[in-house]
């Protein structure tokens, strides 16, 4: 619109996409950081982004955080009919308000439309992951998420998820030793984007990535800016980044 070309936001998407390789920006103005109304903003963005990828039926992965949750907020039934929610992970150490299976049915009750959840335990045996996935009702979520045509996930920033989750002081070391910046679907990125750290859940894997239809990340405020450019410096062309004025100014700089 007339609005968004004079405030300068067309040519900032046009300018971040360059930097970034990823297959569309979408920017919303102001700074989560800052206002927290902002974050509402990338979720209305995310809302009208979607719409426009649905076709026949739909199976939306989607991740944990604050960000996700705002997303959710802003949803309503004109997202459209066959839609099912899923997580796009099991559970990753997140406070229940933030994690991927509260947000999927937060999702699935605004949008009026379906949902499942995986509930898995977060550390188990290898013994006894092997016997999880193979009971009925888990492997049947989980083909579910495999199958998934959109994936909406949160970009974070590596210290602060670390600490958010209850990550194991050796950990935690680890990632602080490794330099993790970035962290998405569990996984942990240095400065080059190379994978330093991973959370051991079931579900999608950063690999299954690459082949899904539309892969939205959504992620604002200046203070993310960091973690944005470490997660998108591996090839995420098949990505669409929704993200906000704050967060964008920062990536342009050096
Ligand atoms: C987590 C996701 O729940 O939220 C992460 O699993 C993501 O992959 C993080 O990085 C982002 O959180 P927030 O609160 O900054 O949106």
């Amino acid at each position: 619109t007339m609005m968004r070309e004079l405030s300068g936001l067309n040519s900032l998407e046009e300018q971040v996409k360059k930097r970034l390789g990823v297959e569309k920006v979408i920017i919303v103005s102001g700074d989560s950081d800052e206002s927290p109304w902002v974050k509402s903003e990338l979720g209305r963005a995310s809302a009208t982004c979607m719409k426009g990828m649905l076709e026949g039926e739909n199976i939306i992965a989607v991740t944990g955080g604050t960000t996700m949750a705002a997303v959710a907020e802003m949803l309503t039934p004109e997202l459209g009919k066959d839609i099912l929610f899923v997580p796009a992970r099991g559970g990753i150490g997140e406070d229940v308000k933030n994690q991927a299976n509260t947000i999927c049915a937060k999702m699935a009750e605004k949008a009026q439309a379906k949902h499942r959840v995986l509930y898995v335990p977060d550390q188990v045996s290898n013994e006894m992951y092997q016997t999880i996935v193979k009971e009925p009702l888990i492997h049947e979520v989980l083909t579910l998420i495999k199958s998934a045509n959109i994936v909406l996930h949160g970009i974070g920033d590596a210290i602060t998820m670390a600490k958010r989750r209850k990550t194991s002081a050796s950990d935690l070391e680890k990632i602080r030793e490794k330099k993790a910046v970035s962290e998405a679907f569990g996984y942990y990125f240095n400065e080059d984007g190379e994978i330093v750290h991973k959370v051991h859940t079931i579900g999608l894997q950063l690999k299954d990535i690459a082949d899904v239809e539309h892969v939205i990340a959504v992620a604002g405020g200046a203070s993310k800016a960091k973690a944005i450019r470490s997660y998108m410096k591996q090839d995420r062309q098949n990505t669409i980044l929704i993200t906000d004025e704050g967060a964008a100014k920062e990536l342009l700089i050096k």
